[in-house]
């Protein structure tokens, strides 16, 4: 049986990997494809901040998906310590004592192989695999597999792959500025969204096609507008533009949930809706986006607030609350008797808007006989505290 070894860090997977690994089953058609993240590089650490050894393997099994015959290893992660590539290897001779080894490594990896930690026994056990990322790389890779074979009777076979734009460290870099989707394949970064990994900012055209894909094509637009609305808003009242963004992106991504898909999105998020919830889908949509927001897309819990009280406010709402509920009211696409009032009124005293805002919909909630939430009530009669507030001190 052929096995081929892949190990690495990781941090995080890339697309340049898989094509290495597609190019390397391909050659080499192995039985067993065996990835391994390494628990700690022999002769560096991974960096601060960099995710647990459980998220690196998650990562990899998203990355590694669809390699025939794959399988992802925790066989370095479990042992521990330094990860050398000898003690895997005795291990897996143990395991699989008539298997045909080929070990996979980067050219930067093979240059430096006559020096690891028990070469010699390394190269009795296993073909080296290296990648020919380009044309190039070729007599470098020719003259070292020479010198192996004649050092220590080593066995070479190149696997022709493609050159990568970038490693890991480059991709660690543009994830801190919104960056590296090309780079990764979409179930990687959607959990490094996830959970935020390596610092990651969400780069926003990637969430606004995960966002429109959730929504029914006809509010895509009102979405659109709300995002553009809230970004205009954030800048003249000085919030941040990108929690802006990232809470108007995401504000209604359940929105296209009836009440029982709702109600099963409470119970999957853990969230515990009151009796007024329980009965509307309206209410309940704010609540649902904005645990879905926070379990699927790792929005910080300032972003989490705006769109849970987008729909009804709350009292003692923060600047960013407000400004989402307001630039879901008054975005461009919205259409009533006084939206243009509403909307001068938001660039000119928020408070004040807010206090109209809540008034008109809990207004018109009434004329459609809906009951009113206590949070709007009270939004409202706080609003009207500031607003009075205000006005005595002027
Ligand atoms: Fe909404
Ligand atoms: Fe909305």
């Amino acid at each position: 049986m052929r096995i081929a070894i892949f190990g690495g860090s990781f941090n995080p997977p890339h697309r340049g990997h898989l094509n290495s690994a597609v190019y390397a089953q391909a050659q080499l058609q192995p039985e067993h494809f065996l990835v391994i993240p390494d628990h700690q590089p022999p002769h560096k650490s991974l960096e601060v901040g960099s995710p647990s050894p459980e998220e690196r393997l998650e990562l990899c099994r998203r990355n590694f998906a669809t390699v025939p015959n794959v399988e992802i290893s925790d066989i370095e992660i479990r042992r521990g310590g330094k990860s050398y590539t000898v003690d895997t290897l005795k291990a897996l001779l143990q395991q699989y004592p008539d298997a045909e080894f080929y070990l996979l490594l980067g050219t930067d990896m093979l240059l430096d192989l006559g020096r690891w930690y028990r070469a010699e026994f390394i190269l009795q056990h296993v073909t080296v695999a290296p990648f020919q990322r380009c044309a190039e790389e070729l007599p470098y890779i020719e003259a070292k597999a020479a010198e192996l074979k004649e050092r220590f009777g080593a066995r070479v076979e190149i696997i022709r792959s493609e050159p990568f734009p970038a490693a890991s460290t480059d991709i660690r870099a543009l994830l801190r500025a919104r960056g590296g989707t090309p780079l990764l394949t979409d179930d990687v970064y959607a959990y490094i969204i996830k959970r935020r990994l390596y610092g990651a900012k969400v780069d926003f055209a990637w969430l606004r096609e995960k966002s429109y894909a959730m929504l029914k094509p006809n509010r895509v637009a009102h979405v659109r507008g709300c995002e553009q609305e809230a970004v205009s808003l954030a800048k003249r009242w000085g919030a941040d533009a990108d929690d802006a963004a990232e809470a108007a992106i995401l504000h209604d991504c359940t929105k296209k949930e009836k009440l029982e898909g709702q109600l099963a999105l409470c119970a999957k998020y853990g969230y515990e809706p009151d009796p007024l919830e329980k009965l509307s889908e309206k209410l309940l949509h704010a609540k649902t986006g904005a645990a879905l927001a926070r379990e699927e897309f790792g929005v910080s819990a300032q972003v989490e607030d705006a769109i849970r009280w987008h729909t009804t406010g709350r009292p003692g709402m923060t600047l960013l609350e407000k400004i989402i509920y307001m630039a879901d009211y008054i975005e461009p696409t919205r259409e009533f008797d006084g939206v243009e009032t509403l909307r001068a009124l938001a660039y000119a005293d928020l408070d004040r808007a807010m206090l109209l805002g809540l008034e008109m919909s809990i207004e018109e909630n009434e004329r459609n006989g809906n009951r009113i939430h206590a949070n709007s009530v009270e939004a409202r009669d706080w609003f009207a505290g500031q607003v009075q507030e205000k006005e005595d001190t002027q």
